[in-house]
């Protein structure tokens, strides 16, 4: 690997590092383009290995993750994607903006009933946390329940695969994910009969089976609602900070809620970076990549997984925000987000009701505990109080 790309790309084996880390943008999205040499075969798979104890819980539950669409590099994706994104058209996004606007209203109204009522309030509980997952399920046709321990459970799952949880930590962690597998493949079952059509049902009749479901399921259950709230859970907190030029007054306009979100995309998006393997001996940027070479992808600023240096880690609390295009935050080419739409029109009417119902606050903790694992981010408290308490 010479010094050209090196600049760009960090090397395995600088430090402990088990990946190729590639930075550049153009070169992100040259991998993304090239899925028959970069497979996404390792797009879940436990960052950190897991304990013999930690599996046996997890097949217990017979918890299995076979590739069928995020993970999948056969023939077989392109249908299933289609499948999916039916359920996620531009036409279904835009007519779901009033029901995602009265959702993020209610929140907004009763955080600041509980502003008042408390003196504080966690903008990422009241107004973050539910209304993703309720939009995400009623537009595949699920049941909407267990709202609190999907959330839970989100959290949980994404530590397991995506951070460094010790060999204790990784039991507590793998009793969730069973416990969020037997309930998904209840849904499952359940709505594979449902008469009225919902995401399962159709891929059922696509011809997949209930473990291919319910690991499809398991995936977007947490991508499709969980990412959502990390985005808005940091442009909120970024927003109380003042940090990124736009105020808290100003962002209770629709248009500058949007620049705002657009902006956190561009810079700390909840995904921050995304995996490949080289599925054979492959040239990138003119250097060998070796068959088997595991590949992160930066795919916008993050707060530092263990390998990152400073310099691309931390993004500047005096960056502006403007019309940025946001390029690479939902990934790009085949397997690019299906839900980049719906995340960005949620994430920016929940900003800007938000604004438009809290007047006169301030951040009450500056400087909070944050999610940080390889590819999610996000404070995992938002706290507000009045300006003049
Ligand atoms: C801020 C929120 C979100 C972010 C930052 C995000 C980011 C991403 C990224 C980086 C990928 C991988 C793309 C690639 O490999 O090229 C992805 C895939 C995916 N996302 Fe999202 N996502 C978000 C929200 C959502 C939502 C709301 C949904 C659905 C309701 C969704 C559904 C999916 C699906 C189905 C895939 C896999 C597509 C495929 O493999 O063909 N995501 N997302």
């Amino acid at each position: 690997m010479s010094a050209a790309i090196a600049s760009d790309v960090g090397l395995p084996g600088s430090g402990t590092c088990p990946y190729l880390v590639v930075r550049n943008p153009d070169t992100v999205r040259d991998v993304l383009h090239r899925p028959m040499e970069f497979s996404p075969a390792n797009a879940l798979l436990a960052v950190t290995p897991l304990t013999g104890q930690a599996l046996r819980i997890l097949q217990k539950a017979r918890f299995a993750l076979p590739p069928v669409l995020a993970s999948n590099d056969t023939e077989t994706h392109a249908g299933i994607r289609k499948v999916v994104a039916g359920f996620f058209t531009p036409a279904k996004v835009a007519a779901m903006e009033p029901r995602i606007r009265g959702l993020a209203r209610e929140s907004a109204t009763a955080a600041g009933r509980l502003l008042a009522a408390e003196g504080s309030v966690d903008l990422v509980g009241a107004v973050a946390a539910d209304p993703p997952a309720i939009v995400m399920l009623e537009m595949l046709g699920l049941p909407v329940r267990d709202l609190p321990a999907l959330k839970a459970w989100s959290l949980d799952s994404l530590e397991l695969f995506w951070g460094w949880p010790d060999a204790g930590r990784q039991l507590e962690l793998a009793r969730s994910a069973a416990d969020f597998y037997r309930w998904l493949r209840e849904m499952v079952l359940e709505s594979v009969a449902a008469p009225e059509t919902n995401l399962f049902n159709a891929l059922a009749r696509h011809g997949l089976s209930t473990p291919q479901i319910c690991s499809l399921g398991y995936f977007l259950l947490i991508a499709g609602q969980e990412t959502t709230t990390q985005l808005i859970s940091t442009t909120l907190f970024r927003l109380a900070e003042g940090s990124r030029g736009i105020s808290w007054t100003e962002a209770a306009s629709a248009p500058k809620a949007r620049d705002l979100v657009r902006h956190i995309l561009a810079t700390e998006s909840s995904v921050p970076t995304w995996r490949r393997v080289a599925s054979q001996d492959t040239v990138l940027d003119g250097h060998l990549v070796p068959a088997g070479g595991e590949v992160l992808l930066e795919l916008t600023g993050n707060h530092g997984f263990p390998w990152a240096d400073t310099a691309g880690a931390e993004t500047s609390g005096n960056d502006r925000p403007g019309p940025t295009p946001y390029g690479l935050a939902f990934g790009s080419g085949i397997h690019r987000c299906l839900g980049a739409k719906l995340a960005e029109l949620e994430a920016a009417v929940v900003v800007h009701e938000t604004a438009a119902a809290l007047k006169g606050v301030r951040l009450r903790d500056s400087n909070p505990e944050w999610i940080r694992l390889l590819s999610f981010q996000a404070p995992r408290t938002v706290t507000l109080e009045f300006l003049y308490s």
